[in-house]
């Protein structure tokens, strides 16, 4: 089958290579993709937010099934548009899309389904947002409503903080994301990010994994889109992803049908699991970018299948085989992110690292300049490792880092330090 990817960051070329093993793909295209998936699938330009012209390309191009990697064209109805248009798609409708486009929405569906979570206020003006924070007291997290890539949850340790973030949301730093606040009860514990398929009635889980979010080593500095992530999780025990399900994924999913807005695609959840009881921090509708390199790092070409069970509604009959591995990702990126950084700089080693099912260097923001390979973007290169153990992949994911010759980047040297 001729298969369609939307995205072009690491977590698009770990799709595209692990779809791309499945001996069901025939011709693979990513849209707009990057310099690494290049290698690997035909490279669109194409803009994946506007539905009707990913419906054309798709149709133009005999494609049978479409993938769509992150939030942004999910949340534009580009799965909606697909549909109308007969054409078979892996992501959520946008109305279903609104778990991840607004936390008031997905605090709405927790206190309908009873699914655990921080109890929060939802606020439209800075005064009565103020008033709330002095009367619950710090710490606590400030979030802009809508999507505001990552950046848009302050986590503030003092009253003064908070009131800072709230004037900073609602005079505008993020856009329309901060035309509306929640503000969420601080919650202790392990966070943790759960993934599930569904199909609109059934649940199937796909994994678990954990983020570094922080800058710096030992969890420290500005947050980011994640700085490398491994897999499984050891927090996430069988019992607590149970739990996970019974309690959280599976009431929202039923709720999400019984408002006439099913949900189908991969749900993320992300958890703080503390004495063994997860609650939901947030609900992405997409995989998590750098989680997904490991968890197709542990895959492999078997995802093709479940997302089309996915997609065609027989998640029932689906089932996961897993090996009893590890994988680990480690993120590049240029120096002074997520602050300000240079693009263009040269990146050189790339083609002595092994490849093949425990090693690979996913890209993210990375270009070819006059056959050079260079970064054109934050995080630039997701350098993997799969492992008998974490220890073992992680050893072979920081063997490959130190052979990579770029001045300009920098990564963390301690992704895995809570599980090892
Ligand atoms: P979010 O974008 O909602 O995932 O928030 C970003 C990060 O802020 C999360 O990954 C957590 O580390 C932290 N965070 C968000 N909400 C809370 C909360 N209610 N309690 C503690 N930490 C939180
Ligand atoms: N790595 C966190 C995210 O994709 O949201």
């Amino acid at each position: 089958m001729n298969i369609l990817i939307l995205g072009g960051g690491g977590r698009e070329h770990a799709l595209a290579w692990a779809i791309q093993q499945n001996p069901k793909c025939d011709r693979l295209i990513v849209a707009p993709g990057n310099a690494g998936i290049a290698r690997i699938a035909e490279c669109a330009a194409l803009d994946i937010e506007d539905g009707g012209a990913v419906a054309v390309f798709a149709e133009e191009n005999a494609v049978d099934f479409v993938v769509i990697g992150p939030e942004a064209p999910l949340a534009a109805g580009v799965a909606d548009r697909l549909a109308a248009a007969g054409i078979l798609c892996f992501g959520p409708s946008r109305d279903a899309a609104q778990l991840e486009s607004s936390k008031a929405f997905t605090k709405a569906i927790c206190d309908t389904c009873g699914a655990p979570t921080a109890a929060y206020g939802h606020f439209t003006d800075a005064d009565a947002a103020k008033a709330h924070v002095r009367a619950e007291g710090a710490p606590i997290v400030v979030k802009a409503d809508g999507l505001a890539a990552g950046k848009g949850v302050i986590v503030a340790e003092t009253v003064a903080e908070a009131e800072a973030a709230i004037d900073e949301m609602f005079g505008g730093a993020f856009g329309g994301a901060g035309a509306e606040v929640v503000i969420e009860e601080f919650m202790e514990g392990e966070e943790a990010s759960f993934f599930v398929l569904c199909d609109g009635e059934h649940v199937l889980p796909i994994g678990t994994a954990q983020d570094h979010k922080r800058a710096g080593e030992g969890d420290t500095g500005p947050n980011t889109g994640g700085m490398g992530a491994y897999s499984p999780a050891p927090v996430m025990t069988e019992a607590v992803c149970a739990r996970a399900l019974d309690e959280i994924v599976r009431p929202t999913v039923a709720e999400m049908a019984r408002r006439g807005t099913p949900y189908r695609g991969v749900l993320y959840a992300g958890l703080m699991v503390k004495d063994g009881a997860p609650r939901l921090v947030e609900y992405n509708v997409r995989f998590g970018d750098p989680e997904c390199q490991v968890l197709m790092m542990r895959l492999g070409g078997q995802v093709l299948d479940l997302m089309l069970a996915c997609a065609e509604g027989r998640l029932a009959e689906a089932g996961v085989n897993w090996a009893d591995d590890h994988a680990m990702t480690v993120v590049m990126a240029a120096k002074g992110y997520p602050g300000a950084y240079e693009k263009g700089s040269v990146i050189g080693g790339l083609d002595a690292l092994p490849e093949d099912s425990a090693h690979m260097v996913f890209h993210a923001g990375t270009a070819e300049r006059d056959g050079r390979l260079v970064a054109a973007g934050g995080r630039v290169l997701n350098v993997t490792a799969r492992g008998a153990s974490l220890a073992e992949a992680r050893a072979r994911a920081y063997g490959m880092v130190d052979r990579i010759d770029w001045p300009g980047g920098f990564c963390r040297r301690d992704i895995g330090w809570r599980a090892l």
